[in-house]
């Protein structure tokens, strides 16, 4: 397991740009951590490393946003709100896990039984100052 010290937005931006360049088709991320640790700051970095050209936004309200001007289609999911599996199915969660695309999922350890079994998981920690944080990636 990696664990990586992030002292500022900066470092997190170039990890972004680091797990970017390892993603293939059908990559999956979870990306793991307390409100406010750096999951969407992270998925952004990671979205610009692909060459994503929209601004992205945070998937809350719509559990997935699409972007398909990268190196690999990109699909965001916040699942902080999925109040039961079946709310993911009706949005075809299965079909995107196996559409060749990336999925980046934010509070994924929320939905940890149904993730496939390569999937990466990326874990955020707050560090000892107000920029820093932790990362830890298995
Ligand atoms: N090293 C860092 N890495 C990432 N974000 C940082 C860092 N230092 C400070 N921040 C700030 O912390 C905040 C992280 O917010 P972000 O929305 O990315 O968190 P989140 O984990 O997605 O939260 P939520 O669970 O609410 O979706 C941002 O305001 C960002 O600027
Ligand atoms: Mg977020």
């Amino acid at each position: 397991m990696d664990r990586i010290i992030l002292k500022n937005t900066e470092d997190t931006a170039a990890l972004g740009q680091r797990i970017a360049d390892g993603l293939k088709p059908g990559s999956i991320i979870a990306l793991v951590g307390p409100l406010g640790a750096g999951k969407t700051t992270l998925a952004q970095a990671i979205a610009r490393g692909l060459g994503v050209s929209e601004r992205m936004s945070s998937p809350t309200f719509t559990i997935v946003q699409e972007y398909e001007s990268g190196r690999l289609p990109l699909y965001h999911f916040d699942v902080y709100r999925v109040s039961d599996e079946d709310e993911l199915f009706e949005i075809g969660f299965e079909e995107y896990l196996h559409s060749g695309g990336v999925c980046l999922i934010e509070w994924a350890d929320l939905i940890d039984d149904i993730l496939p079994e390569e999937t990466v998981w990326v874990r955020l920690e707050y560090g000892e100052h107000e920029d820093e944080r932790i990362c830890a990636i298995e």
